[in-house]
């Protein structure tokens, strides 16, 4: 594997997954993959469980890890082509990748949506020129579209759960004080299509997501009536995708926060969320410290998932 950023570049996902069990039973099992190898994940924005679940993928591979917060310690880095650098930006990206690519042989990038242009963020430039310039294998430590390690170790969580080969999931929509990107659930929706599971996403009006993601999910605005009969809820706040709003916080409603009476039209479902998350805006307190609660299976997952997208990485070196 030379990139790793969308549910493409992992392949067949029965094949993942089973690589992803395998990883799980014995994550030693390749320490020799990774020596003298080393890993630079590079951070332009902050990061609890990708920052340490990667580092420890990478570790249980044998490799060496380096990790940059470019807006701490690093140069400011300029990112727009043909701009006269008088500004406060004293490196320009297209020598610093390129340099970073000197040091490592595998980069990951997180790098968020700044909800300053669509077409930037939906662009991917700032992935897209590490992809093009390192000279390395890139992958995505979530971009401003795909959170694809993320939407892997749900895929794994999901699997080792279900209790039908074909489980309902529900996505949905919940408030949250401040605007987020869609990448979460975008990236979700990509693979829960991908994976062939009924994915039905709730929303309120305005917060339709890029449809390329929603595929052929069915797409309901009464949470209460997505909510019955799911397997899995899957909660998360998003911005507006849709212009003129792109980016925009149209509604704080806590009406639909994920609360017990809601998980009760359910079949018995699963709740899960990325982290980090606001509890008693997304979700009550009830309902996250429940028995129903996957909230760090799937963080512990985390792990799992990148070990695997590591271990095609180095393959392909
Ligand atoms: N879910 C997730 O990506 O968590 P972090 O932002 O803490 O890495």
């Amino acid at each position: 594997m030379k990139k790793f950023t969308c549910v493409q570049d992992i392949g067949d996902l029965r094949t993942a997954v089973a690589e992803a069990l395998a990883v799980k039973r014995d994550r030693f099992a390749r320490t020799e993959l990774g020596r003298n190898r080393t890993l630079l994940m590079l951070f332009f924005n902050s990061s609890l469980r990708t920052r340490l679940s990667t580092q420890k993928a990478a570790m249980n591979l044998g490799m060496n890890v380096m990790v940059l917060d470019v807006n701490q310690g690093a140069w400011k880095l300029e990112t727009e082509r043909g701009v006269v650098m008088d500004g406060d930006r004293p490196e320009h990206l297209l020598e610093a990748i390129p340099v970073m690519g000197c040091y490592c042989d595998v980069i990951g990038i997180r790098s968020f949506a700044r909800f300053e242009s669509k077409e930037e963020d939906y662009g991917e430039r700032i992935l897209e020129q590490f992809i093009r310039y390192s000279g390395r294998p890139v992958f995505s430590m979530e971009a401003a579209t795909r959170h694809p390690l993320q939407s892997f170790a749900d895929l794994i969580t999901i699997e080792e759960h279900k209790r039908t080969e074909r489980p309902k999931v529900v996505l949905t929509w919940a408030p949250h004080p401040k605007a987020l990107p869609q990448a979460v659930p975008n990236s979700f929706a990509e693979w829960m299509n991908a994976a062939d599971y009924e994915l039905v996403i709730t929303h309120p009006e305005g917060y339709e997501l890029d449809p390329q993601f929603v595929g052929c999910a069915r797409v309901e605005y009464d949470q209460r009536r997505a909510f019955e009969g799911a397997d899995f809820i899957y909660a998360k706040n998003w911005a507006a995708y849709r212009d003129p709003h792109y980016g925009e916080v149209l509604s704080k409603d806590r009406a639909w926060t994920v609360d017990a009476g809601k998980m009760a039209l359910t079949n018995d479902a699963y709740f899960m969320h990325c982290l980090p998350v606001r509890r008693n805006m997304i979700v009550t307190d009830e309902v996250i410290e429940g028995p129903r609660s996957l909230v760090i299976p799937e963080a512990a997952n985390r792990e799992i998932a990148a070990q695997v997208v590591l271990g095609r990485l180095l393959e392909g070196l």
